[in-house]
Protein backbone atom coordinates (compact mmCIF):
# COMPACT_ATOMS: atom_id res chain seq x y z
CA UNK A 1 0.00 0.00 0.00
CA UNK A 2 1.73 3.14 -1.27
CA UNK A 3 0.21 6.53 0.65
CA UNK A 4 0.36 10.15 -0.36
CA UNK A 5 0.32 12.22 2.78
CA UNK A 6 -1.04 16.03 3.06
CA UNK A 7 -0.37 18.38 5.66
CA UNK A 8 -1.36 21.95 5.61
CA UNK A 9 -2.78 22.59 9.21
CA UNK A 10 -0.04 25.34 10.31
CA UNK A 11 3.12 26.38 9.46
CA UNK A 12 4.83 23.70 7.57
CA UNK A 13 3.99 22.41 4.23
CA UNK A 14 4.39 18.87 3.73
CA UNK A 15 3.84 16.33 1.26
CA UNK A 16 5.05 12.31 1.84
CA UNK A 17 5.12 9.54 0.52
CA UNK A 18 5.05 5.96 2.26
CA UNK A 19 5.20 2.55 2.26
CA UNK A 20 2.72 0.39 4.41
CA UNK A 21 2.72 -3.55 5.31
CA UNK A 22 1.99 -5.82 7.72
CA UNK A 23 -0.88 -6.56 10.21
CA UNK A 24 -3.55 -4.03 11.80
CA UNK A 25 -1.97 -4.86 14.82
CA UNK A 26 1.74 -4.56 13.51
CA UNK A 27 1.70 -1.97 10.49
CA UNK A 28 5.12 -1.38 9.41
CA UNK A 29 5.87 1.64 7.32
CA UNK A 30 8.76 3.04 4.89
CA UNK A 31 9.04 6.49 4.33
CA UNK A 32 9.99 7.37 0.72
CA UNK A 33 9.85 11.32 0.49
CA UNK A 34 8.98 13.34 3.29
CA UNK A 35 9.68 17.28 2.19
CA UNK A 36 8.77 19.73 4.65
CA UNK A 37 8.65 23.39 3.79
CA UNK A 38 8.94 25.68 7.04
CA UNK A 39 7.55 29.40 6.92
CA UNK A 40 9.11 29.92 10.07
CA UNK A 41 11.13 32.84 8.26
CA UNK A 42 7.58 34.73 7.45
CA UNK A 43 5.78 34.56 10.20
CA UNK A 44 8.58 35.24 12.49
CA UNK A 45 8.61 38.74 12.50
CA UNK A 46 5.19 38.50 13.90
CA UNK A 47 5.63 36.56 16.48
CA UNK A 48 3.72 33.84 16.07
CA UNK A 49 1.76 32.23 12.84
CA UNK A 50 -0.58 34.50 10.71
CA UNK A 51 -3.28 32.66 9.38
CA UNK A 52 -3.62 34.44 5.77
CA UNK A 53 0.25 34.16 5.39
CA UNK A 54 0.32 30.78 6.18
CA UNK A 55 -2.55 30.32 3.64
CA UNK A 56 -0.75 32.51 0.65
CA UNK A 57 2.74 30.19 1.24
CA UNK A 58 1.07 26.94 1.26
CA UNK A 59 -1.13 27.93 -2.01
CA UNK A 60 2.39 28.45 -2.88
CA UNK A 61 4.55 25.50 -1.74
CA UNK A 62 1.67 22.79 -2.80
CA UNK A 63 2.75 22.65 -6.39
CA UNK A 64 6.25 22.89 -5.82
CA UNK A 65 6.73 20.34 -3.30
CA UNK A 66 4.35 17.93 -5.69
CA UNK A 67 6.87 18.69 -8.28
CA UNK A 68 9.71 17.11 -5.97
CA UNK A 69 7.44 14.18 -5.13
CA UNK A 70 6.93 12.93 -8.67
CA UNK A 71 10.54 14.41 -9.93
CA UNK A 72 12.69 12.36 -7.45
CA UNK A 73 10.01 10.16 -6.08
CA UNK A 74 12.50 9.15 -4.25
CA UNK A 75 16.24 7.80 -4.42
CA UNK A 76 17.52 5.22 -6.49
CA UNK A 77 15.24 2.23 -5.65
CA UNK A 78 12.11 4.22 -6.06
CA UNK A 79 12.88 4.61 -9.87
CA UNK A 80 10.06 2.05 -10.36
CA UNK A 81 7.70 5.06 -8.72
CA UNK A 82 8.14 6.53 -12.61
CA UNK A 83 7.68 3.47 -15.20
CA UNK A 84 4.23 3.27 -16.71
CA UNK A 85 1.57 2.75 -14.65
CA UNK A 86 -2.42 3.29 -14.79
CA UNK A 87 -1.80 6.59 -13.70
CA UNK A 88 1.76 7.24 -15.53
CA UNK A 89 3.31 10.22 -15.24
CA UNK A 90 2.14 10.12 -11.94
CA UNK A 91 3.72 8.09 -9.08
CA UNK A 92 1.62 5.00 -8.30
CA UNK A 93 -0.34 5.73 -4.95
CA UNK A 94 -3.13 3.75 -3.51
CA UNK A 95 -4.03 6.23 -1.10
CA UNK A 96 -4.56 10.08 -0.77
CA UNK A 97 -4.51 10.99 2.71
CA UNK A 98 -5.01 15.31 4.05
CA UNK A 99 -5.22 17.03 7.48
CA UNK A 100 -8.55 18.16 7.73
CA UNK A 101 -8.00 19.34 11.58
CA UNK A 102 -7.39 20.45 14.10
CA UNK A 103 -5.27 23.51 12.85
CA UNK A 104 -6.03 27.06 11.11
CA UNK A 105 -8.84 26.89 8.97
CA UNK A 106 -7.75 28.57 5.93
CA UNK A 107 -4.71 26.97 6.13
CA UNK A 108 -6.36 23.34 6.04
CA UNK A 109 -8.64 24.40 3.19
CA UNK A 110 -5.56 24.92 0.99
CA UNK A 111 -4.25 20.93 1.81
CA UNK A 112 -7.90 19.99 1.26
CA UNK A 113 -8.39 21.61 -1.91
CA UNK A 114 -5.38 20.32 -3.18
CA UNK A 115 -6.13 16.52 -2.12
CA UNK A 116 -8.99 17.24 -4.68
CA UNK A 117 -7.18 18.17 -7.57
CA UNK A 118 -4.89 15.30 -7.10
CA UNK A 119 -7.33 13.08 -6.61
CA UNK A 120 -9.28 14.49 -9.81
CA UNK A 121 -5.86 14.38 -12.30
CA UNK A 122 -5.30 10.65 -11.06
CA UNK A 123 -8.82 9.74 -12.47
CA UNK A 124 -8.13 11.22 -15.20
CA UNK A 125 -5.21 9.99 -16.16
CA UNK A 126 -6.47 6.07 -15.41
CA UNK A 127 -9.77 6.14 -14.75
CA UNK A 128 -9.86 5.27 -11.60
CA UNK A 129 -10.43 6.55 -7.97
CA UNK A 130 -8.01 6.96 -6.12
CA UNK A 131 -9.18 6.94 -2.51
CA UNK A 132 -9.07 10.35 -0.45
CA UNK A 133 -9.95 10.67 3.25
CA UNK A 134 -9.27 12.93 5.49
CA UNK A 135 -6.65 12.82 8.53
CA UNK A 136 -6.66 13.89 11.90
CA UNK A 137 -3.29 15.66 12.80
CA UNK A 138 -3.34 14.78 16.58
CA UNK A 139 -3.54 11.07 15.75
CA UNK A 140 -0.83 11.61 13.67
CA UNK A 141 1.47 12.98 16.13
CA UNK A 142 0.61 9.85 18.36
CA UNK A 143 1.28 7.30 15.48
CA UNK A 144 4.35 9.20 14.82
CA UNK A 145 6.76 6.24 16.62
CA UNK A 146 5.48 4.22 14.09
CA UNK A 147 7.83 5.81 11.19
CA UNK A 148 11.00 4.75 10.72
CA UNK A 149 13.52 7.03 8.71
CA UNK A 150 13.64 8.31 5.79
CA UNK A 151 14.84 5.92 3.26
CA UNK A 152 15.52 3.27 5.71
CA UNK A 153 14.21 -0.05 5.55
CA UNK A 154 10.04 -1.17 7.05
CA UNK A 155 10.68 -1.66 10.81
CA UNK A 156 9.08 -3.78 13.02
CA UNK A 157 8.04 -2.57 16.23
CA UNK A 158 8.08 -4.28 19.55
CA UNK A 159 4.17 -5.23 19.60
CA UNK A 160 4.33 -5.55 23.87
CA UNK A 161 3.35 -1.78 24.35
CA UNK A 162 -0.28 -1.38 25.36
CA UNK A 163 -1.21 -0.15 27.98
CA UNK A 164 0.44 2.90 27.47
CA UNK A 165 0.72 6.52 28.05
CA UNK A 166 0.77 8.70 25.29
CA UNK A 167 1.92 12.70 25.92
CA UNK A 168 1.34 15.07 23.11
CA UNK A 169 2.66 18.49 23.28
CA UNK A 170 2.48 21.02 20.50
CA UNK A 171 2.03 24.74 19.89
CA UNK A 172 -1.59 24.15 20.23
CA UNK A 173 -1.95 21.09 22.98
CA UNK A 174 -0.62 19.55 25.49
CA UNK A 175 -2.94 16.07 25.79
CA UNK A 176 -2.18 13.02 28.00
CA UNK A 177 -3.56 9.69 26.69
CA UNK A 178 -4.24 6.26 27.95
CA UNK A 179 -3.88 4.01 25.18
CA UNK A 180 -5.00 0.52 25.16
CA UNK A 181 -3.56 -0.31 21.78
CA UNK A 182 -3.09 0.94 18.18
CA UNK A 183 -7.04 1.88 17.64
CA UNK A 184 -8.04 2.99 21.26
CA UNK A 185 -7.58 5.57 23.78
CA UNK A 186 -8.93 7.53 26.16
CA UNK A 187 -7.67 11.02 26.99
CA UNK A 188 -7.23 11.51 30.92
CA UNK A 189 -5.87 14.67 30.90
CA UNK A 190 -4.87 18.30 28.96
CA UNK A 191 -4.13 22.16 29.16
CA UNK A 192 -7.05 23.78 30.75
CA UNK A 193 -5.35 27.15 29.16
CA UNK A 194 -2.43 27.28 26.75
CA UNK A 195 -0.30 24.54 25.23
CA UNK A 196 3.13 24.33 26.16
CA UNK A 197 4.53 24.63 23.00
CA UNK A 198 2.61 27.88 23.39
CA UNK A 199 4.08 29.26 26.51
CA UNK A 200 7.72 28.22 25.54
CA UNK A 201 6.68 30.91 22.56
CA UNK A 202 4.92 33.78 24.15
CA UNK A 203 7.95 33.32 26.92
CA UNK A 204 10.59 33.37 24.50
CA UNK A 205 9.06 36.47 23.03
CA UNK A 206 9.02 38.18 26.89
CA UNK A 207 12.61 37.04 26.22
CA UNK A 208 13.54 38.48 23.76
CA UNK A 209 13.82 35.44 21.38
CA UNK A 210 12.89 34.87 17.59
CA UNK A 211 10.18 32.80 17.22
CA UNK A 212 9.45 29.54 17.55
CA UNK A 213 10.47 30.00 21.13
CA UNK A 214 10.82 26.33 22.09
CA UNK A 215 14.40 25.56 20.66
CA UNK A 216 15.98 29.23 21.34
CA UNK A 217 14.70 28.56 25.19
CA UNK A 218 16.44 25.14 25.03
CA UNK A 219 19.33 26.68 23.75
CA UNK A 220 19.77 29.44 26.28
CA UNK A 221 18.71 26.97 28.77
CA UNK A 222 21.59 24.67 28.29
CA UNK A 223 23.41 27.42 29.65
CA UNK A 224 21.70 28.43 32.51
CA UNK A 225 21.24 27.59 35.93
CA UNK A 226 17.75 25.63 36.42
CA UNK A 227 17.13 26.50 39.75
CA UNK A 228 17.92 30.32 39.67
CA UNK A 229 14.10 31.17 39.92
CA UNK A 230 11.39 29.13 41.48
CA UNK A 231 8.65 29.64 38.79
CA UNK A 232 5.25 28.31 40.44
CA UNK A 233 4.96 24.73 38.71
CA UNK A 234 1.22 24.85 38.24
CA UNK A 235 -1.14 21.84 39.32
CA UNK A 236 1.68 19.77 39.93
CA UNK A 237 0.31 18.11 42.39
CA UNK A 238 -3.49 17.99 41.73
CA UNK A 239 -4.81 14.23 41.42
CA UNK A 240 -5.97 15.09 37.99
CA UNK A 241 -3.64 14.92 34.36
CA UNK A 242 -5.20 18.28 33.51
CA UNK A 243 -2.31 21.11 32.79
CA UNK A 244 -2.16 24.77 32.92
CA UNK A 245 0.67 26.69 31.37
CA UNK A 246 -0.72 30.51 31.67
CA UNK A 247 0.01 31.02 34.99
CA UNK A 248 3.72 30.34 34.28
CA UNK A 249 3.85 32.69 31.84
CA UNK A 250 2.75 34.90 33.71
CA UNK A 251 4.68 34.59 36.40
CA UNK A 252 7.87 34.80 34.04
CA UNK A 253 6.73 38.12 32.98
CA UNK A 254 5.95 39.78 35.84
CA UNK A 255 9.34 38.58 37.59
CA UNK A 256 10.86 40.30 34.12
CA UNK A 257 8.86 43.48 35.12
CA UNK A 258 9.28 43.66 38.82
CA UNK A 259 13.03 43.43 38.19
CA UNK A 260 13.15 46.07 35.30
CA UNK A 261 11.24 48.08 37.36
CA UNK A 262 13.90 48.41 40.27
CA UNK A 263 11.66 46.98 42.79
CA UNK A 264 13.81 44.78 44.65
CA UNK A 265 16.46 46.91 44.44
CA UNK A 266 19.30 44.62 45.71
CA UNK A 267 19.29 43.17 42.02
CA UNK A 268 20.48 46.29 40.73
CA UNK A 269 24.13 46.71 40.73
CA UNK A 270 25.76 50.75 41.04
CA UNK A 271 25.56 50.63 37.31
CA UNK A 272 21.34 50.01 37.60
CA UNK A 273 21.29 47.20 35.55
CA UNK A 274 19.61 44.25 36.70
CA UNK A 275 22.01 40.80 37.95
CA UNK A 276 19.46 38.05 36.91
CA UNK A 277 20.75 36.21 33.65
CA UNK A 278 17.70 35.74 31.14
CA UNK A 279 19.31 32.33 30.47
CA UNK A 280 18.57 31.89 34.32
CA UNK A 281 15.18 32.63 33.50
CA UNK A 282 14.63 30.45 30.47
CA UNK A 283 16.12 27.60 32.45
CA UNK A 284 14.43 28.29 35.32
CA UNK A 285 10.94 29.07 33.11
CA UNK A 286 12.13 25.41 31.41
CA UNK A 287 12.64 23.28 34.43
CA UNK A 288 9.28 24.59 35.86
CA UNK A 289 7.72 23.81 32.91
CA UNK A 290 8.75 20.30 32.04
CA UNK A 291 8.38 19.12 35.84
CA UNK A 292 4.76 19.36 35.14
CA UNK A 293 4.69 17.19 32.09
CA UNK A 294 6.91 14.62 33.55
CA UNK A 295 5.68 14.25 37.29
CA UNK A 296 1.98 14.08 35.89
CA UNK A 297 2.97 11.53 33.10
CA UNK A 298 4.84 9.24 35.59
CA UNK A 299 2.34 9.30 37.87
CA UNK A 300 -0.06 8.46 35.08
CA UNK A 301 1.93 5.66 33.78
CA UNK A 302 2.22 4.01 37.48
CA UNK A 303 -1.41 4.82 37.91
CA UNK A 304 -2.57 2.45 34.89
CA UNK A 305 0.20 0.25 34.91
CA UNK A 306 1.66 1.50 31.64
CA UNK A 307 3.83 -0.79 30.03
CA UNK A 308 5.21 2.36 27.66
CA UNK A 309 5.35 6.17 27.91
CA UNK A 310 4.91 8.02 24.39
CA UNK A 311 6.04 11.32 23.77
CA UNK A 312 5.22 12.99 20.29
CA UNK A 313 4.78 16.80 19.29
CA UNK A 314 7.16 19.81 18.69
CA UNK A 315 7.99 19.79 22.12
CA UNK A 316 8.84 16.60 22.08
CA UNK A 317 12.17 17.86 19.94
CA UNK A 318 13.38 19.09 23.54
CA UNK A 319 16.53 16.79 24.70
CA UNK A 320 15.93 17.84 28.29
CA UNK A 321 12.38 16.56 28.41
CA UNK A 322 13.13 13.21 26.25
CA UNK A 323 16.17 13.12 28.73
CA UNK A 324 13.73 13.01 32.26
CA UNK A 325 11.18 10.99 31.00
CA UNK A 326 13.14 8.51 29.70
CA UNK A 327 15.24 8.54 33.15
CA UNK A 328 11.79 8.74 34.94
CA UNK A 329 10.46 5.80 33.02
CA UNK A 330 13.35 3.43 33.35
CA UNK A 331 12.97 3.95 37.21
CA UNK A 332 9.31 2.42 36.99
CA UNK A 333 10.23 0.25 34.61
CA UNK A 334 8.66 1.33 31.64
CA UNK A 335 9.66 1.51 28.44
CA UNK A 336 10.04 5.18 26.32
CA UNK A 337 9.07 5.86 23.18
CA UNK A 338 9.95 8.80 21.01
CA UNK A 339 9.66 8.96 17.75
CA UNK A 340 12.78 9.85 14.69
CA UNK A 341 13.89 13.41 15.32
CA UNK A 342 11.97 14.12 11.96
CA UNK A 343 8.83 13.75 13.08
CA UNK A 344 8.17 16.06 16.21
CA UNK A 345 7.44 18.23 14.27
CA UNK A 346 4.48 18.91 11.60
CA UNK A 347 5.28 16.61 8.68
CA UNK A 348 3.06 14.52 6.13
CA UNK A 349 4.47 10.88 6.91
CA UNK A 350 2.83 10.99 10.63
CA UNK A 351 -0.39 12.21 8.15
CA UNK A 352 -0.01 9.32 5.85
CA UNK A 353 0.39 6.88 9.04
CA UNK A 354 -3.03 8.47 10.82
CA UNK A 355 -4.95 8.30 7.21
CA UNK A 356 -4.23 4.66 7.01
CA UNK A 357 -4.56 3.47 10.58
CA UNK A 358 -8.04 5.28 10.12
CA UNK A 359 -9.21 3.17 7.42
CA UNK A 360 -8.38 0.29 9.61
CA UNK A 361 -10.20 1.25 12.64
CA UNK A 362 -13.37 2.03 10.57
CA UNK A 363 -13.58 5.31 11.67
CA UNK A 364 -16.54 6.32 10.29
CA UNK A 365 -15.84 8.91 7.36
CA UNK A 366 -17.92 11.50 7.93
CA UNK A 367 -15.99 12.44 11.30
CA UNK A 368 -13.27 13.12 9.25
CA UNK A 369 -14.92 14.46 6.03
CA UNK A 370 -12.90 16.66 3.97
CA UNK A 371 -13.98 19.50 5.47
CA UNK A 372 -11.37 21.92 7.84
CA UNK A 373 -12.33 20.96 11.35
CA UNK A 374 -10.20 23.49 13.32
CA UNK A 375 -11.08 21.98 16.67
CA UNK A 376 -11.44 18.54 15.49
CA UNK A 377 -10.45 16.62 19.09
CA UNK A 378 -8.86 13.16 19.42
O1 LIG B 1 3.90 19.94 16.55
P1 LIG B 1 4.36 21.27 16.10
O2 LIG B 1 5.37 21.34 14.99
O3 LIG B 1 3.16 22.15 15.62
C1 LIG B 1 1.91 22.09 16.22
O4 LIG B 1 1.13 21.15 15.88
O5 LIG B 1 1.68 22.94 17.09
O6 LIG B 1 4.91 22.03 17.40
C2 LIG B 1 5.43 23.32 17.37
C3 LIG B 1 5.75 23.74 18.80
C4 LIG B 1 6.14 25.22 18.92
O7 LIG B 1 5.40 25.78 19.98
C5 LIG B 1 7.64 25.15 19.26
O8 LIG B 1 8.08 26.23 20.03
C6 LIG B 1 7.71 23.85 20.02
O9 LIG B 1 6.87 22.98 19.32
N1 LIG B 1 9.09 23.32 20.04
C7 LIG B 1 9.83 23.16 21.16
C8 LIG B 1 11.10 22.71 20.75
N2 LIG B 1 11.09 22.59 19.40
C9 LIG B 1 9.85 22.96 18.98
N3 LIG B 1 9.52 23.38 22.45
C10 LIG B 1 10.50 23.15 23.37
N4 LIG B 1 11.74 22.73 23.06
C11 LIG B 1 12.09 22.50 21.76
N5 LIG B 1 13.31 22.07 21.46
ZN1 LIG C 1 1.46 19.45 15.14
Amino acid sequence: MRILGIETSCDETSLALIEAKGTPHNPHFRVIKNIVSSQIKIHAPFGGVVPNLAKREHLKNLPLLWKRIKEKGAGKKEKKTLVPTPYFPLPAINLITVTVGPGLEPALWTGITFAQKLQKEYEEMSGKKVPLVGANHLEGHVYSFLLPKQNSKFVVRNSDMFPAISLLVSGGHTILLLVKDLYHWKKIGETRDDAVGEAFDKVARILGFSYPGGPEIEKHSAQGNPCAIEFPRPMIDQKNYDFSFSGLKTAVLYFLREKKNGIGNIEYGISNKPTFKIRDVAASFQSAALDVLVKKTIRAAREFGAKSIMLSGGVASNKTLRKMLQREAKKIGTQFIAPEKEYNTDNAAMIAVAGYMSILRKTPRKKYRLEAQGNLNI
